[in-house]
């Protein structure tokens, strides 16, 4: 397995492995718009060089990524204004409207925003990274590998701390995280369209100093 800096012609391979590892995507519909939620996850990175990202490539193939994150304003700014927008105008032309799922996560917002404001204050934290790996290659320290790339990048930096979020039921990733020395720092609601049943999901957010 190499782990190199992500190339240009990363990107198509980059976008897969996004979308293969959404919260175990089956394509049943699950994720509101794949190639919506592939664009807000992937292109600040891919098209905007939000951060730092790495690609572990096995026999020409990518089979995972880290994409981290060094300034979170920047992020912000990238998102908000080169983003969102195109991404969300591309999914309405694919019938986003139309999705009840959508509405669901709209009905939703004002609650999610009042449980948000009440998450962990991540100022020793402002770093922060997420990793995604094809399930054959998982289990190998190829996970691991990626974050101390990341982590050691953050040290040289001066970084205090770096912050991740996984999602509650996702086992391995919790387990990844506390190997690696991360601590829970508390949790925020998810943004995703809620289950039928309306009720919340959440994030929980580790940290680690460095
Ligand atoms: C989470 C993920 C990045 C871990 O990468 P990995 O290369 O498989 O993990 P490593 O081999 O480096 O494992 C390091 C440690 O993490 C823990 N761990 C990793 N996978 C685990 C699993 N499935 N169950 C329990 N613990 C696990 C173990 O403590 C492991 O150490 P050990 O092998 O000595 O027991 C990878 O499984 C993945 O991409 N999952 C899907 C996407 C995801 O959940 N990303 C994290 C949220 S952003």
């Amino acid at each position: 397995m190499e782990i190199r800096l992500y190339q240009p012609q990363d990107r198509a391979a980059v976008r897969e492995v996004c979308l293969a590892t959404a919260y175990d995507y089956d394509g049943d519909g699950a994720v509101l718009d794949p190639r919506l939620f592939t664009d807000l996850m992937t292109r600040a990175w891919t098209d905007f060089g939000a951060g730092p990202l790495w690609v572990a490539e096995r026999e020409g193939r990518v089979q995972g990524y880290l994409a981290g994150c060094f300034d979170l304003r920047r992020f912000a700014r990238l998102q908000t204004w080169r983003v969102v927008p195109r991404a969300v105008a591309g999914a309405i032309t694919r019938g986003l409207l139309f999705r009840p799922a959508l509405w669901r996560l709209l009905a939703g917002l004002p609650r999610f925003l009042a449980a948000s404001r009440r998450g962990p204050r991540l100022d020793r934290y402002p770093a922060d990274f997420h990793v995604n790996l094809l399930p054959p290659v998982r289990g190998n320290e190829v996970g691991s590998q990626l974050a101390e790339l990341f982590l050691k990048e953050a040290s040289e930096r001066g970084l205090p701390g770096v912050h991740v979020t996984v999602y509650e039921e996702n086992e391995a990733g919790r387990r990844f995280f506390e190997h690696l020395g991360f601590r829970p720092l508390g949790c925020q609601p998810a943004f995703r369209p809620p289950p039928a049943d309306g009720h919340m999901e959440w994030k929980l957010v580790y940290g680690r100093e460095i």
